[in-house]
């Protein structure tokens, strides 16, 4: 099969193990097997906010982090929403295809809104999940890795897709969502990993500082170490981690450690992690911010040349 690949991130701040292991490998991985397009997702940033904040900052971490981690400019494009008019077009023939109902009953737009700081929901929160059709579609996306979460939007743009390809021509792929199936890593508190919680590996942290969070990581006064997710999930955490970042079943992290508890754990996960992110800390250090900035302008410009097409398709099969 011959795949299109397309996802994306919110330019909210710089990334962190998390995202490294739920979707950013996949995505390293997979660039070297598919055409593929990681968008900068811009506009979306203003869903659950008013402003959006350090935008240009936070474009240029992204992007660090997009070199960082591997992807190869030459093999992917990255681009942003706001530099491609064309794209944002495709948003307004969308809408006529979906009711507002099912805006509604999207379960991820329902959970944003109970999470949302904002004193009303704006208009933008309904209609980001048909923007993000015009994301995948735009470049005639088929595959789509993302999260569970993203899993309703995906739907969404599989009904605009069909229903286009019904009411006017046959234009647009039905794509399919691709899932990590590694397991999810939770922050060194044991909650949710976020940046804002302070708990999160930053893939640009250095190595003192991952130490430090490390050193920090609750775990449990055992000094017998055992991988049981159930009733020490935050060894259980830390062994996950350690496993990811060394290719390795944290049950025989654990065996390894045995009685070492806590300290000899912790010795074990900040080393794994530090040799795991050490040539990602280097080629970080090998770009400057200029060269990423070009990259996204080249990648603006190959993504709005494929987008002018597409919206020259779906024009003509509008009848305009
Ligand atoms: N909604 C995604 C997120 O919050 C970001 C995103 C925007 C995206 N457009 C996309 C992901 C298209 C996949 C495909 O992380």
């Amino acid at each position: 099969m011959n795949h299109t690949v397309l996802t994306g991130d919110r330019p909210t701040g710089a990334l962190h193990l998390g995202h490294y292991f739920g979707t950013l490998a996949n995505r390293v991985a997979l660039q070297d097997t598919y055409p593929m397009y990681v968008l900068i997702a811009d506009y979306q940033v203003i869903t659950d906010r008013d402003l959006p904040g350090e935008i240009q900052r936070n474009i240029t971490d992204l992007l660090l982090d997009y070199l960082a981690i591997g992807l190869d400019p030459a093999k992917v494009t990255i681009f942003q929403h706001s530099a491609i008019p064309e794209l944002n077009q495709l948003l307004l023939p969308f809408l006529s295809l979906v009711t507002v109902a099912e805006l509604q009953r999207n379960p991820t737009v329902k959970d944003e809104i109970a999470h949302s700081s904002q004193a009303a929901v704006s208009g933008l929160m309904f209609t980001y999940p048909v923007h993000q059709a015009a994301d995948i579609l735009f470049c005639k996306g088929t595959l789509v890795p993302v999260g569970k979460d993203q899993l309703p939007h995906v739907e969404v743009t599989r009904l605009v897709a069909r229903r286009f390809n019904d009411r006017y021509a046959p234009v647009f792929p039905v794509p399919d969502a691709m899932m990590g199936e590694r397991p999810v890593l939770k922050g060194l508190d044991g909650d949710k990993m976020s940046k804002s919680r302070g708990n999160a590996i930053m893939l640009k942290a250095t190595p003192d500082e991952t130490a430090a969070l490390i050193r920090k990581a609750r775990t449990d006064s055992e000094r017998l170490i055992t991988f049981d997710e159930a009733n020490r999930p935050e060894v259980a955490n830390l062994l996950t981690l350690a496993g990811l970042c060394l290719g390795r079943a944290p049950e025989s992290l654990a065996d390894e450690i045995g009685y070492g508890g806590a300290v000899a754990l912790k010795h074990l996960v900040t080393d794994a992690v530090n040799d795991f992110l050490a040539p990602i800390r280097k080629r970080r250090e090998q770009v400057d911010e200029r060269d990423a900035r070009q990259v996204l302008r080249e990648g603006n410009d190959r993504a709005r040349a494929r987008a002018v097409q597409t919206l020259e398709e779906v024009r003509a099969a509008m009848g305009f």
